[in-house]
């Protein structure tokens, strides 16, 4: 059993394998895992893409703020959020006041290779799905770039090598 001080949160693109490699990270210190988006949808009883059709993007980014927030306060493991969650101000405050930010970065093939046959981002249901995902990692890599921590998710490493980099464990 390890003892974190802070949780980890897990930023980055859609793609990029927060949640996976999250699992493999909290899996190697014995720590709690828990997904932003798993207790948003638990707690609405909706999906993802279900919470955009009904109540908007804006309604979501403050269920994605306050649980966040509420997950901070709690037990120190591992946080894996939403590609989008990092954007907030607010959120980045809070992460930083009680967490440690790990960028998973991903170059925009990579990310596109496991994104384009899934369809459950509502933010990539657009004409051009993938030009989409190039102006996201445009817009957001400078300001994931402002994480403690990051770690190169390169084709063929594996989730548990990548766990091992990221916080040597
Ligand atoms: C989003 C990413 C999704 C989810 C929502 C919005 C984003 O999470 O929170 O669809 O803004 O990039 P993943 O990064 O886990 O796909």
């Amino acid at each position: 059993m390890h003892r974190l001080k802070k949780t980890v949160v897990m930023i980055g693109m859609m793609g990029s394998g927060k949640t996976a490699v999250g699992t493999a990270l909290a899996r190697a210190l014995g720590v709690p895992f828990i997904d932003s988006d798993h207790e948003i949808e638990r707690a609405s009883t909706l999906s993802i893409p279900e919470i955009f059709e009904r109540h908007g993007e804006p309604f979501f980014r403050d269920r994605e703020a306050e649980v966040i927030a509420r997950l901070l306060d709690g037990e120190p493991g591992i946080l894996s959020t939403g590609g989008g969650a990092f954007m907030s101000e607010r959120n980045r405050q809070t992460i930083s006041e009680r967490g440690v930010a790990l960028w998973i970065r991903a170059d925009a093939e990579l990310l596109w290779t496991r994104v384009r046959h899934k369809d459950t981002r509502p933010l990539l249901r657009t004409p051009d799905p993938k030009a989409t995902l190039l102006e996201f990692i445009e817009k957001r890599d400078p300001v994931y770039a402002l994480a403690d921590l990051v770690v190169d998710a390169e084709p063929g490493i594996s989730i548990e090598e990548m766990a091992q980099k990221s916080i040597g464990v």
